[in-house]
């Protein structure tokens, strides 16, 4: 239980609602009652900036303007679409939903907090944002923004990393919800936004901009920017891989991944665990029944993915020979088509500069494409 708790919480709701209406960013998903659109808009919200959500928010609902369109998609439209937001099971989980909702449910959209709960992908923050912003129901929707928020204003040193923690925060604004439905469509918008833009995060709070000064614990005693408390998450585990670009004949080598697990279902370079040396490197080429012609680039890249980090090192080559049988082999334009994830995007851009060589380097010679036998070609 938090160590202290403002017998005038409730205080805070009128001047929050007040300054929300005054002050709300404009944002695509405030201007709906559509369930369908703000649970696409928590969904990817959850993990994702604002800023970064938009173009994808306007390109998904445009592709899969219903959730009927959502359930019907490909995987490879679906995967396209979402292709460097990250977190990709978010995306499975949500035309898993779909097709729970468009067949089990007839297309009528969960209209309380218990059903939409029990759809994929949707745990008790996304729950409660969509049955209050869509439905006008008194659920309290606790994400990062709101314990910050709430730690602050109470002065509570728990740690939110503490189920407990995030339950009495829980109990705490569940009490305050509005009962005008008005206003409960916007109470929890108003929270998590006085946390994104005013309580913000990694630094001072902007307390002369925020309508609750005055009624903050942590201001009052100056501990607000020490708040809130959470434990140190564990180190992230390193993985070293290499990637490898190789070009024949106008095209590029990727593969599909295995459909579970990280990044499951999408496509990538191929690679191998470990940080090789050109001559481990030309080992694993003949292995795959590659044979390099010309070593072109040696380059390296990073991503980060919230419990791994991935460095890498990798060979952009010509190479000849049919390659194993899950190798595909795309031009730019197939290229292009396809879901490969952000971990990969540096070395996508640099397979297409390579791809963009090769045409030029074949102008030049004057000589037409050809293609090679053997490899799936996309
Ligand atoms: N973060 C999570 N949900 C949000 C919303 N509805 N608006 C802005 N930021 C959010």
């Amino acid at each position: 239980m938090p160590r202290t708790q403002l017998t005038t919480l409730s205080d805070i709701v009128s001047p929050l609602l007040f300054w929300y209406r005054a002050n709300a960013r404009d944002l695509p998903w405030r201007k709906t009652r559509d369930p369908y659109r703000i649970w696409v808009s928590e969904v990817m919200l959850q993990q994702t900036r604002v800023a970064a959500v938009l173009g994808y928010y306007a390109r998904f609902l445009t592709a899969f303007p219903t959730v009927e369109a959502l359930a019907d998609a490909p995987e490879e439209v679906l995967m396209k679409q979402w292709e460097g937001l990250g977190y990709y099971s978010r995306a499975r989980n949500l035309q898993r939903a779909a097709r729970m909702v468009a067949m089990t449910m007839e297309g009528r959209f969960p209209d309380t907090y218990e059903e939409l709960l029990a759809l994929p992908g949707v745990g008790d923050y996304t729950a409660s944002a969509v049955a209050s912003a869509a439905f006008g129901l008194r659920e309290p929707a606790v994400d990062g923004n709101v314990l910050r928020v709430v730690t602050r204003l109470t002065d509570c040193h728990d740690d939110i990393a503490d189920s407990g923690t995030k339950k009495a925060v829980r109990e705490q604004i569940g009490a305050l919800v509005p009962h005008d439905s008005e206003d409960i469509r916007i109470f929890n918008q108003a929270l998590m936004e006085l946390g994104a833009v005013v309580c913000v995060p990694n630094g001072p709070p902007k307390c002369a901009q925020c309508p609750l000064m005055g009624r903050c614990l942590g201001r009052s005693r100056g501990t607000a920017e020490r708040l809130p408390v959470k434990s140190p998450k564990k180190a992230r585990r390193i993985e070293e891989k290499t990637v490898f670009l190789f070009l024949r004949d106008g095209k590029i080598a990727l593969r599909k991944r295995p459909e579970d697990g990280l990044l499951a279902g999408l496509w990538e370079f191929p690679n191998e665990e470990g940080a090789l040396d050109e001559t481990a490197a030309a080992g694993q080429c003949a292995r795959w029944a590659l044979s390099p012609r010309a070593w072109k680039r040696r380059l390296t890249a990073k991503h980060i993915f919230t419990h791994v980090e991935w460095h890498m090192t990798c060979y952009v080559l010509e190479v000849s020979g049919s390659g194993p049988e899950d190798f595909s082999w795309a031009d730019g334009p197939a290229l292009d088509r396809l879901a490969v994830p952000s971990a990969f995007a540096r070395l996508k851009e640099e397979a297409e500069t390579a791809l963009g060589e090769y045409g030029r380097e074949k102008q030049l010679e004057g000589g037409p494409f050809h293609e090679l036998d053997g490899g799936a070609c996309i």
